[in-house]
């Protein structure tokens, strides 16, 4: 049995709570749960900040890249351990995840309207699978070995199963299995999680229809579940944002934009936030904005139309059920070139309305077209992302047009996988091969590539080469 969070005064300081304020059952962190017993809401980790050692200032943190030689202060996510200390840090586990960038991205700032020096990309491509997910790998794994869990499972739009196959195969202490939409997962993430040896299951169906199975087979078998539905992955996705203001020294930025499809990230982004916040680490919240793909805009639909809000924890969840109801009788799919966000029902859907609230913030949707016009212009600035990825800073130049996000204003996209993750989207945009690009992108609505860079066909022969490298060069 694991050892168990009990603190100074006796208790646990540590704990799950139901995000429900009404409802507001606890568990012990030795369970592994994915919703309350009592009310079948999500759970949160719930600190006793008083008795745990909460540091006083966030330049604490830097103290800890002095001593990068020891894993768990290289680790950009237990590095900030005090401000997830759900197990002791000496078990948690690491693959050195969250060595990420924020960079300041003129030309993307240009494309979005931003002022100069105003517009940052935070690459978690750069993470060991290629995505954010690791953040909260780690941590949901972490929780997993604390359990004396031995599998574990997901099910993914790619990028959680890579991750998931990723800690499994380095660490060796469980064996990872995946449920995926048939069709429904770029190459890249498929070929991630069959190298690593994952056991793939491949749904006839999609994200959605995954989701529901995995939760069902993980409850039948007792496989611990690594999906966003769990609390602990999202405590791990919290670092993000300490990883953000680390790099703004310590400064709060203006806005967090973030894609949104399980709505994990921006769930955690709020909670992260809200704890500085009344931890008085921070004295401001930055807003947030979650953006859509407009083939999946559940969110948007619920939040900016049907005017869904957390409402202190009293939502109208008949508008939810009903908006549910109505996507099964029309048998409403998701559907966009941003496979990871191609999701109709987010799980974390009422953690993120809460993160909403905190962060006074605001939902759009952006279309095939804006997404791949963004997706370019991140490739073309600096080290690129996937589709999903840059729904952010499409939705970003949408906000800043509206005159919802200020031109000096400070703004984050968070790029959540890399560029790698979809070659296939990345070349048909790029291509001269009309057919090419009818078939992946065409097929969505995509009429233009505005953006590409088109490869040059030349003739194998010496002189002509010389000629077509001095005309286009
Ligand atoms: N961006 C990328 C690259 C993703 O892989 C995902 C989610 C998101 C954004 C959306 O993040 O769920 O926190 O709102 N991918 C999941 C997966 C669903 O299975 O890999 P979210």
């Amino acid at each position: 049995m694991p050892t168990s969070n009990k603190t100074k005064g006796g208790g646990d300081a540590v704990s799950q709570q139901c995000i429900s304020p009404a409802c507001g059952a606890t568990y012990s962190v030795d369970e592994a749960r994915v919703s309350c017993g009592r009310c079948g809401n999500l759970l949160d980790i719930q600190y006793d900040w008083d008795r745990l050692s909460v540091p006083s200032s966030l330049k604490y943190f830097e103290e800890k890249w002095t001593r990068r030689g020891e894993p768990h202060c290289f680790s950009g996510v237990w590095r900030f351990h005090e401000l997830l200390p759900f197990v002791p840090v000496q078990q948690c586990v690491t693959v050195g995840e969250g060595q990420t960038l924020l960079h300041a991205s003129e030309g993307v700032g240009r494309y979005v309207g931003s002022k100069s020096g105003k517009l940052f990309l935070q690459y978690e491509g750069m993470n060991p699978s290629g995505s954010f997910k690791d953040n909260g790998m780690s941590a949901a794994f972490t929780h997993a070995r604390f359990i004396g869990a031995k599998r574990a499972a997901c099910a993914s739009t790619g990028n959680t199963s890579a991750s998931l196959a990723l800690y499994c195969s380095v660490t060796n202490l469980m064996k990872a299995v995946i449920f995926v939409g048939s069709g429904k997962i770029a190459f890249g993430k498929l070929s991630q999680a069959l190298d690593f040896g994952a056991l793939t299951v491949q749904i006839a169906g999609d994200f959605d229809d995954a989701m529901d199975r995995v939760r069902e087979v993980s409850a039948e078998l007792g496989i611990y579940l690594v999906n966003s539905v769990n609390p602990f992955r999202l405590e791990g996705q919290k670092t993000i944002m300490f990883r953000i203001l680390e790099a703004l020294r310590w400064e709060v930025p203006d806005w967090i934009v973030v894609p949104g499809g399980n709505l994990g990230n921006s769930s955690a982004f709020g909670k992260a936030f809200y704890e500085l916040k009344m931890l008085g680490l921070i004295d401001r919240m930055p807003r947030l904005a979650v953006i859509n793909a407009g083939g999946a805009r559940t969110l948007f639909e619920l939040y900016e139309e049907h005017g869904l809000r957390w409402n202190d924890g009293k939502p109208d969840v008949a508008t939810v059920d009903a908006f549910n109801e109505e996507m099964d009788r029309e048998g409403r799919r998701a559907s966009t070139i941003a496979s990871a966000i191609e999701i109709n029902r987010p799980v974390n859907l009422y953690k993120c309305i809460r993160a909403l609230e905190w962060m006074d913030g605001v939902v759009r949707h952006v279309d095939d077209q804006q997404i791949m016009d963004a997706k370019a212009q991140v490739g073309a600035g600096g080290m690129g992302c996937e589709p999903a990825s840059a729904a952010g800073v499409a939705g970003a130049k949408m906000l800043v047009e509206e005159g919802v996000i200020g031109k000096d204003e400070r703004v984050v996209c968070i790029l959540t996988g890399h560029q790698l993750k979809d070659p296939k989207a990345t070349v048909a945009y790029h291509t001269t091969d009309q057919e090419q690009f009818n078939e992946v992108l065409g097929s969505r609505g995509v009429s233009r590539a505005a953006f590409a860079n088109r490869a040059v066909a030349v003739p194998n022969n010496l002189d002509e080469i010389i000629k077509a490298i001095q005309l286009y060069s």
